[in-house]
């Protein structure tokens, strides 16, 4: 039992990590009172949609777990301030992106908003706050938090009324699996010094996830294990893309090369899946200031080592709008493709850093005219990432770089080819012969993602280029 009691809970940062996160929280914990709290005016309108349809996120089963919680032991709000007051926990969600300017651009983590936070914590709690590290932080974070809150804590007029304990509990769900992994993560790591204030959280776990999975640790290695972990999940991508390369000039097939190592348990059969390079707002991100803190720390050797995994990662978005071209008789120039998923993966609308935005821009540089369709990523949002602004452009000049299409059919027609970039399940699906009539000829397919069955298509008329096999 731990010395805290905790009734109000207050998450700073309502994205992809702070919105779920707490739903689930609020769907197990019917006794306390959650509020979720944002700068972004915008994002808490939508969380607060009545039709949750509109939530700004999109993962499968978090409607219906804000449809049971929402205005019951849920909230979401602009009032920082306020839902700072009243919390017992505090949750820093906020974005933690790699910096762009000044000491450590490109590498280094931007912690500005992390530091806010941790101001506005000082300025507005009251009585004993646990605060919770739940975005992913560079080693020694937790340092800074504290000395911010603990200096307030000093200047603190009637100290009795302001006090502080700082924990790591990194959030380890995946994007598009967000809700099964949160409702049953495999661990939760919880860092700290205060063991009542690491109680009390470990507590508020118990309501829905068994006890030995809830692992304690220093406050360090908390927060390396995060960057770690991602680190690996990384340079597996990393790795077995490195090998399709190899697949695609041997006849070996990169599916039964990850078969036949995945069954041999010490390597185990995730995270093996060629693709065209992975994207999502935090493996790049996260091996950037595991890159940056080699440095720091003089490990120059170390730093190369993992600056590796995102060599490859760049090399292979390169490699593939390269190909592209080199298949089509060496120029796209005025071809129309069709881009089949703008995601970083599937089951989600989240597309930072998805190679889908390299690639096709890649490809619009060499002068092709996309036709792009994904079945969650808005048209604003494309155009954004691809750097478009309609202002600059009159509507037939917009055309002649890409549309944005409503379907697959639509986005097909007249295209010398279809590359498939996300592994949405309806792409799985495709009748190829439907399509190939509609389709400028010779007609192909590059399946990025090794998700369609070749022969269907090749018997279809395609010509086609899957990942990791010799096209023939
Ligand atoms: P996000 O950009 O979707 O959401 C962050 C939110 O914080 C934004 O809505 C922003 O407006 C808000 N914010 C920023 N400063 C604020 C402040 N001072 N007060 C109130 N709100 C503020 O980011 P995300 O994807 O949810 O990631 C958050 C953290 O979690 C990052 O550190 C990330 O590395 C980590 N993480 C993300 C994932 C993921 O799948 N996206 C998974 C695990 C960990
Ligand atoms: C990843 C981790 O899996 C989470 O544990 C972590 O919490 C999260 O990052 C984070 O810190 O943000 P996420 O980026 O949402 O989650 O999605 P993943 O499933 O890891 O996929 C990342 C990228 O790798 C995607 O582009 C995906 O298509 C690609 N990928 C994944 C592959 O190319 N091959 C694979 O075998 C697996």
């Amino acid at each position: 039992m731990s010395k805290y009691k905790i009734r109000n809970i207050c998450c700073i940062g309502a994205g992809y990590v702070g919105g779920p996160t707490m739903a689930v929280f609020a769907e197990h914990c019917k006794d306390l009172k959650i509020v979720v709290s944002d700068i972004n005016k915008e994002r808490i309108k939508l969380w607060n949609n009545k039709n949750v349809s509109n939530l700004p996120i999109y993962e499968p089963g978090l409607g219906e777990i804000v449809l049971n919680t929402r205005d019951k032991n849920l909230f979401f709000t602009n009032n920082i301030e306020e839902s700072i007051r009243n919390a017992d926990m505090i949750f820093i969600s906020v974005n933690t992106p790699t910096k762009t300017k000044g000491v450590g651009a490109g590498k280094a983590s931007d912690l500005r908003w992390v530091e806010a936070s941790a101001r506005q914590i000082a300025q507005y709690a009251t009585g004993h706050t646990i605060v919770v590290e739940k975005s992913t932080l560079p080693v020694r974070t937790a340092k800074t938090i504290q000395k911010i809150l603990f200096n307030s804590q000093n200047n603190n007029t009637n100290e009795s009324k302001k006090t502080f304990s700082v924990l790591s509990n990194p959030e380890f769900l995946s994007e598009g699996n967000a809700i099964a992994d949160l409702e049953n993560p495999e661990r939760v790591l919880i860092g700290g010094e205060d063991s009542e204030a690491i109680d009390a959280l470990a507590k508020i776990y118990k309501n829905w996830i068994p006890n030995d999975r809830i692992i304690r640790t220093n406050i360090w290695s908390s927060e390396l294990s995060k960057l770690t972990a991602n680190a690996f999940l990384a340079q597996r991508i990393s790795s077995i893309n490195a090998i399709s390369a190899i697949c695609e000039l041997t006849e070996a097939d990169v599916n039964q090369v990850s078969k036949s190592i995945g069954m041999d348990s010490r390597i185990g059969n995730k995270f093996l899946s060629p693709g065209p390079g992975f994207g999502g707002s935090c493996f790049q991100k996260d091996i950037l200031n595991l890159v940056y803190l080699c440095e720091h720390y003089n490990l120059h050797e170390v730093a190369r080592y993992w600056e590796q995994v995102l060599t490859i990662n760049n090399w292979q978005k390169d490699r593939i709008s390269s190909l592209v071209v080199n298949k089509l008789f060496g120029t796209v120039s005025n071809k129309k493709l069709a881009i089949l998923g703008f995601a970083f993966k599937a089951n989600t609308n989240d597309t930072r850093n998805s190679a889908s935005i390299k690639i096709c821009k890649d490809l619009i540089e060499e002068g092709a005219i996309l036709s792009i369709y994904d079945p969650k990523v808005k048209k604003n949002q494309i155009m954004n990432d691809l750097g478009i602004n309609p202002l600059d452009l009159s509507e037939d000049e917009e055309k002649e770089i890409w549309t944005n299409s409503e379907s697959l059919d639509e986005a097909i027609q007249d295209t010398h080819a279809i590359i498939i970039l996300t592994e949405w399940s309806e792409f799985k699906e495709i009748k190829w012969d439907k399509l190939f009539k509609n389709m400028a000829k010779p007609a192909w397919i590059f399946d990025t993602r090794s998700i369609i069955n070749v022969n269907l298509a090749r018997k279809a008329g395609f010509n086609v280029w899957q990942i990791g096999n010799l096209t023939k």
